[in-house]
């Protein structure tokens, strides 16, 4: 398809091919809801994305980690549902997946000695792309489910009719989320004196909940030391808040056009659905609408690079998504598979490293080891480990920061990845698999790869 240059705008993406987009059945009512979707307030402020921008800088220079991790799919089930003890489902959902967040990013930190930059799969990620537009179904081929943004996951054809309105919910549930986060990490459920709070009783009694709570004990310990010292722990503000950012796949750009904003201090544009946006691995064509798009938005952006990016490809991306080659504008999110990351990395680290451009490298150990095994999607934590060992190692051998993980986790006791050290296998994948689209890590599967990943940064 010819390409028509043009100045970039919201909408200018339009002139592009727009994959993975649902076929709306109505376009006026597709008008109606983005004109509803721009008098909605911004869920983040640009001044927000300059201090995530800013502290992705430090990783791209290797002074920070970049934790991002959550749901595959948000679902709008969560918000629609009780526990069993009459509390809102999605409440303690939020805090259960928070607890873990804040686990994996006490263990890393306090492991690697490092700053750890924690961005959240949330309060946004309820679009999917897919690799088949059909499943099939007892009763025939239907669309296949998109997110809960688009239209229901019930396996039948009327369920899987898109529906504009949805865009407003998402929006309305994902202001919810994201308040309750800012709730959380700023309203002392993240302060550091309740690093023993953060396990759960499930997680607790497993030998990485054990050596989760010999590792908040530690902390506890220098926490009373510095306090020892004279040092006023009640007057240093880092250790009773955290910064837990928001990101989401950019993927439906009726809606993120809609959240686009021109910001009133600098006078650029942002995409204020989230703090971070990653442009998807089926999406990443440098002509296409989804770069058009996220090429004059001012966010950090990531882009996810699968195995058939070439270094060039990838080189082009860099100079279409940062041609002022600004340090934490862009992280490369790489998901090539354990058995091919080895061979495919040094070229790519190598070509981005020749050309000059600052990047955030990060690895994503989930989605190239994905199969199926008895009608479940799955992952074994095996492969997802092999994956991020073959990452640090490339990274190493090619002098370029291994600077972060990308993961897929849920807090609860969901058996949907097979293996680490409680050993979920194969016949009990139907015991609690629950999610939406992709097998995502348990509590004790997030802890156990975070024990694992700390002694990697540390080697
Ligand atoms: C995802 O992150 O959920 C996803 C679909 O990833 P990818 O674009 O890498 O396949
Ligand atoms: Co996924």
């Amino acid at each position: 398809m010819a390409v028509v240059d043009q100045a970039w705008s919201p909408s200018s993406w339009r002139g592009r091919e727009a994959r993975h987009q649902p076929e709306w059945p109505d376009d006026a009512r597709v008008e109606e809801v983005k004109g509803k979707l721009r008098t909605r307030p911004p869920l983040v402020f640009a001044g927000e994305a300059r201090q995530v921008q800013a502290a992705l800088g430090d990783v791209a220079a290797g002074r920070a980690f970049l934790l991002q991790a959550g749901d595959c799919a948000e679902s709008f089930h969560d918000y629609e549902r009780l526990t069993d003890t009459g509390a809102a489902y999605a409440a303690v959902a939020i805090r259960e997946r928070l607890k873990i967040l804040l686990q994996m990013a006490a263990v890393l930190t306090y492991g690697a000695a490092l700053p750890v930059l924690k961005v959240g799969r949330i309060a946004g990620q309820f679009v999917k792309p897919r690799s088949s537009p059909t499943e099939t179904t007892p009763d025939g081929d239907i669309p296949v489910f998109r997110g809960h943004m688009i239209h229901d996951d019930a396996p039948t054809a009327a369920a899987r009719v898109a529906d504009p309105g949805r865009m407003l919910e998402g929006y309305n549930l994902s202001a919810a989320t994201l308040n309750l986060v800012r709730a959380f990490t700023k309203g002392g459920f993240a302060d550091l004196t309740q690093v023993h709070a953060w396990n759960q009783d499930f997680v607790a009694s497993s030998p990485q909940g054990q050596r989760y709570e010999q590792l908040a004990s530690e902390i506890e310990s220098a926490l009373a030391f510095m306090a020892a010292c004279g040092i006023d722990l009640a007057a240093t503000p880092q250790l009773h808040q955290v910064d837990v950012w928001t990101s989401h796949e950019g993927l439906l750009l009726d809606y993120e056009e809609a959240l686009t904003r021109r910001d009133s201090l600098t006078g650029d544009w942002y995409d204020c659905s989230a703090h971070v946006l990653w442009i998807g691995d089926r999406t990443r064509e440098p002509d296409g609408a989804h770069v058009e798009f996220f090429s004059g938005v001012h966010n950090p952006i990531g882009v996810k690079i699968g195995p058939t990016a070439s270094p060039d490809e990838v080189v082009e991306l860099c100079a279409r998504l940062n041609p002022d080659r600004i340090p934490g504008r862009l992280t490369l999110i790489t998901r090539l598979g354990a058995d091919r990351a080895a061979e495919l990395l040094p070229p790519l680290l190598r070509a981005v490293r020749e050309s000059k451009h600052p990047v955030v490298w990060t690895c994503d150990p989930m989605h190239a080891n994905v199969f199926v095994t008895a009608g479940r999607k799955t992952r074994h934590f095996d492969a997802i480990m092999a994956e991020l060992e073959a990452f640090f190692g490339a990274c190493r051998a090619e002098r370029v920061w291994p600077g972060g993980v990308h993961l897929e986790y849920t807090g609860e006791d969901v058996t949907e990845c097979l293996g680490g050290s409680e050993h979920v296998s194969e016949d009990q994948l139907d015991r609690r698999y629950e999610t939406l689209c992709d097998p995502r890590l348990n509590a004790r599967q997030s802890l156990d790869l975070a024990f694992r990943l700390a002694e990697l940064m540390r080697r």
